[in-house]
């Protein structure tokens, strides 16, 4: 994909091999739907970078509910700069990932874990999560995983707006600021919506 090349640089042979790991053994194994492979690069891949213009340099970040590694993995590839633990409670996508972190050969810098959040008790300076839960539950189990002056990156839908509402009394105990951004996924004529707490 053209675009992808711009985008990923260097690194696009990575994310090529990673786009065709998700499209044969993401589908065998039931991680990613067969109707998905047509869109693996848009509306995953380069969908999950959209964060990648909020994350300083050098950073410490953590993926929660990483599944199939996203937008965990497309960072990692991206960015060399990061190092990047994808945290997953699911054994399937936990060996997923440990293979695709190996092939990749991420394993330098990507860890993957198999947990939940609320048991995982390590810190960062950056917590990633993609369609993992509502933000007033994810709130509550992403807020221990954070730095003193680390953020939450919740890739949303339309629903983002709203569900910030809902934290509001939570944001305000924790002396917490959030807000929703439209982001644009680079690439693509797509923008996508992140709420942003720190
Ligand atoms: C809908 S999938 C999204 C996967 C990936 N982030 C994506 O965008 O494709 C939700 C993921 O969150 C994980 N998950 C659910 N509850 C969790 C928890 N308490 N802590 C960490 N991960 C959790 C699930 O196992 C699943 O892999």
């Amino acid at each position: 994909m053209e675009i992808a090349q711009d985008v990923f640089g260097d690194s696009y042979k990575t994310a090529e091999r990673y786009v065709d790991i998700l499209a044969s053994r993401g589908v065998d194994w039931g991680l990613i739907g067969p109707r998905e492979v047509d869109r693996l690069w848009p509306r995953h891949v380069l969908n999950s970078l959209a964060v990648g213009s909020l994350i300083a340099e050098g950073s410490i970040v953590v993926d929660v509910g990483s599944g199939a590694g996203l937008p965990g993995l497309p960072l990692a590839i991206q960015r060399p700069d990061l190092n990047v633990t994808l945290l997953e409670p699911l054994l399937r996508r936990f060996n997923f990932l440990t293979e695709a972190v190996a092939e990749l050969d991420l394993a330098d810098r990507v860890t993957v874990v198999r947990g939940r959040a609320e048991e995982h008790h390590d810190r960062y300076d950056v917590v990633t999560a993609r369609a993992v839960a509502a933000l007033p539950k994810l709130l509550g189990w992403c807020l221990p995983l954070m730095r003193a002056n680390g953020q939450l990156l919740a890739l949303k839908g339309e629903s983002a707006e709203a569900e910030l509402l809902d934290v509001q009394k939570t944001l305000r105990k924790g002396r917490l600021s959030g807000e929703v951004l439209t982001v644009p996924a680079p690439g693509t004529a797509e923008s996508t919506w992140v709420v942003r707490i720190r």
